[in-house]
């Protein structure tokens, strides 16, 4: 028995914030952002949604599109850094909102891994025959822990979502593995210090913008490029598939740069990796998910392709998967 996707959709909020926006905003300048990270713009999320918001558009489209009604799901899983509140979780907020009732929900906090990690756990609960049709969420409104003064993060960051339906499959097709792992050592790199219970809210944590997103750059970059590029080379060598049998990559959209590294280093040609930063920026666990949406609905994914996943965040985590897409159109 296998799990595979039969169903994806994703949604970003209509606000566009553009670079010209931002060299509003704090020291910047366009040609500075397109040259470093390749994004020109990004989403953000109205005042009045949260995440779950995001999470439930994205959410309904993909459930259309696997041509399901929403009673036939029996767990909602969703992957976010940015969840409405402390508690309950998203995933139970994303449960009411879509009228279900009554199956397991929650939240897993994996970063931009998210979505995979996400994958997996719909694959392992389907695959042991505890449900036959899971909706993966991963939304995110990044625009809520990012600091508009500080140039080195607010220029990267953007909101969006993105759903997917897993079923259980009888062919050796959909998710054919995942490849998933973890670093708390590094935890430090990418963090937001306030609003957990090491540092509840105080005015003093407010009045020192401990409550955004805190991050370093450039060691981050280094251990992401070579963290997606061992995830690919890992999960490719134990499948004993080797990088030409892959159709498209979808990497996680932090940096064209890092895109770029993570091609080389697997031996993946340009024309064969997904590329959307431009559009949306770094939207964390939704990435992934959105570009997969754009991908299939662009025509650039077709019935038997093999497809891999590949992403990195804070924890730090990474994460690849392999699927042989099995879905028409
Ligand atoms: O989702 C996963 C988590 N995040 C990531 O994966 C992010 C990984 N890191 C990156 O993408 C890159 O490190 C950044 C895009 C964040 C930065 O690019 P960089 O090429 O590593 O730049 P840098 O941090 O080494 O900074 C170079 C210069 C510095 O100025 P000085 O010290 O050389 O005078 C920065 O102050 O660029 C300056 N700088 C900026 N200048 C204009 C930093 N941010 C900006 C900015 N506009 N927005």
């Amino acid at each position: 028995m296998g799990a595979s996707i039969i169903g994806i959709g994703s949604y970003l909020p209509e606000k566009v914030l553009s670079n010209a926006d931002l060299e509003k905003m704090v020291d910047t300048s366009d040609e500075w952002i397109v040259t470093r990270t390749g994004i020109r713009e990004r989403r953000i999320c109205p005042e009045d949604m949260a995440s779950s918001d995001l999470g439930v558009e994205a959410a309904k489209r993909a459930i259309t599109d696997a041509a399901i009604s929403s009673n036939e799901i029996d767990m909602i899983v969703c992957a976010t850094i940015t969840a409405d509140m402390v508690f309950p979780s998203t995933a139970c907020i994303i449960q009411n909102k879509l009228g279900l009732n009554d199956i397991p929900c929650f939240d897993i906090s994996a970063a931009c891994s998210g979505f995979i990690y996400g994958l997996e756990i719909a694959r392992s609960f389907i695959v042991a025959g505890k449900c036959e049709k899971i909706l993966v969420v991963a939304a995110e409104c990044m625009s809520r822990v990012t600091d508009y003064t500080d140039r080195a993060t607010c220029v990267l960051l953007g909101d969006g979502a993105a759903a997917a339906i897993i079923a259980k499959t009888d062919d050796n097709v959909g998710i054919i593995d995942s490849y998933l792992g973890a670093s708390g050592l590094y935890g430090n790199l990418l963090y937001v210090p306030a609003g957990g219970s090491k540092m509840p809210a105080t005015h003093e944590t407010v009045e020192k913008r401990l409550h955004y997103m805190k991050m370093e750059g450039s060691s981050l970059f280094r251990i992401a490029v070579n963290a997606m590029a061992e995830s690919v080379k890992k999960i490719l060598e134990r499948n004993n598939l080797t990088a030409d049998r892959i159709s498209l990559i979808i990497p996680h959209q932090a940096n064209i740069r890092i895109i770029q590294g993570v091609a080389k280093l697997t031996d993946i040609p340009m024309e064969k990796v997904f590329v959307n930063i431009e559009k949306y920026g770094n939207m964390s666990a939704a990435s992934v998910g959105v570009a997969l949406d754009e991908a299939v609905k662009s025509g650039k994914i077709h019935k038997g392709d093999l497809i891999c996943m590949v992403s990195f965040g804070a924890g730090l985590t990474w994460a690849a998967n392999l699927i042989i897409w099995s879905k028409d159109g």
